[in-house]
């Protein structure tokens, strides 16, 4: 099949499942266009994909799950049988049912999955886990799915032939949202409004950036990896606590799954 556009969807707060999603789209030879969705958007966006096109869908795995953001807008995109790889990146404990779910999602709205993957990183909240992974190695893992994704836009004339199992249990595991949620510190903060600007669940107000929507925020980390002057962060207590548990479930030297 003349193939026509990659497509590149995705939600990256604090900028990895990006990383990880164009290493990939680099072995890939279509022109691409990118639809980050990790900036919000009142109005969510609809998406039309053609047949031809090749769409791959990148997330950070949240409790094991495709974050509930991400979700809201894969309801406004729609593919015509049109071939999709996937790529979930988690930050060294589990993915769970992450993949599964995202590939039900998108084979939900008209997307033929070719291959999936879940690749291990940093970890958003707590960085020295995996610290600064995606390593070398790893993209050279990533660079080689992507090889083997090309391959099959290449070779393949009807995609019915690919039958990708990825591991995962319905129903999903329950999220019940992050607990560590970033407050900002009145004494530090410039009013500066980068972190209302950035944040994907709009959950800051840009004329009173001291405030946070706790029920909008999901946890991200976006705000605080943006913030200059440091204003952002979460209780050192509450994170010291989940770094003595997450240090116990999580394995910084965790290896890819690819399911092609
Ligand atoms: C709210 C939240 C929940 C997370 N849940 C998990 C998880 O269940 N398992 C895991 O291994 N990593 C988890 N992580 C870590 C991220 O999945 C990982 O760091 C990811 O690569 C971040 O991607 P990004 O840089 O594109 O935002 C979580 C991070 C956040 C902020």
């Amino acid at each position: 099949m003349k193939m026509n556009e990659l497509k590149l969807v995705y939600f990256s707060p604090t900028g990895t499942t990006r990383k990880v999603i164009m290493e990939a789209a680099r072995s890939i030879d279509l022109k691409s266009v990118s639809f980050d969705f990790s900036v919000y958007k009142e109005k969510k966006p609809s998406l039309k994909f053609l047949p031809n096109d090749f769409a791959i869908f990148g997330v950070p795995v949240y409790g094991g799950r495709v974050p509930a953001l991400f979700l809201e807008y894969l309801e406004n995109i729609k593919g015509d049988n049109t071939p999709a790889a996937l790529i979930a990146t988690y930050g060294c404990r589990e993915y769970e049912d992450a993949l599964l779910e995202l590939k039900t999602e998108v084979e939900n709205r008209g997307f033929k999955v070719i291959g999936a993957a879940a690749f291990p990183t940093e970890h958003s909240i707590v960085p020295s886990i995996g610290s600064r992974r995606p390593n070398k190695a790893d993209l050279k893992v990533i660079a080689e799915y992507g090889t083997e994704l090309n391959r099959r836009l290449r070779k393949s004339e009807s995609f019915d032939e690919f039958d990708i199992q990825v591991p995962g249990n319905s129903p999903y595991k329950k999220y019940g949202g992050s607990s560590l949620l970033p407050k900002a510190d009145s004494a530090l903060c410039t009013l500066c409004g980068t972190c209302a600007k950035v944040c994907p669940a709009g959950a800051i107000p840009l004329k009173e950036p001291k405030k946070t929507d706790h029920k909008k925020c999901i946890g991200c980390m976006r705000c605080v990896r943006s913030c200059k002057q440091k204003a952002r962060a979460v209780s050192s207590m509450k994170m010291s606590i989940l770094e003595r548990k997450l240090n116990k479930v999580c394995q910084s030297d965790k290896t890819a799954d690819i399911f092609l």
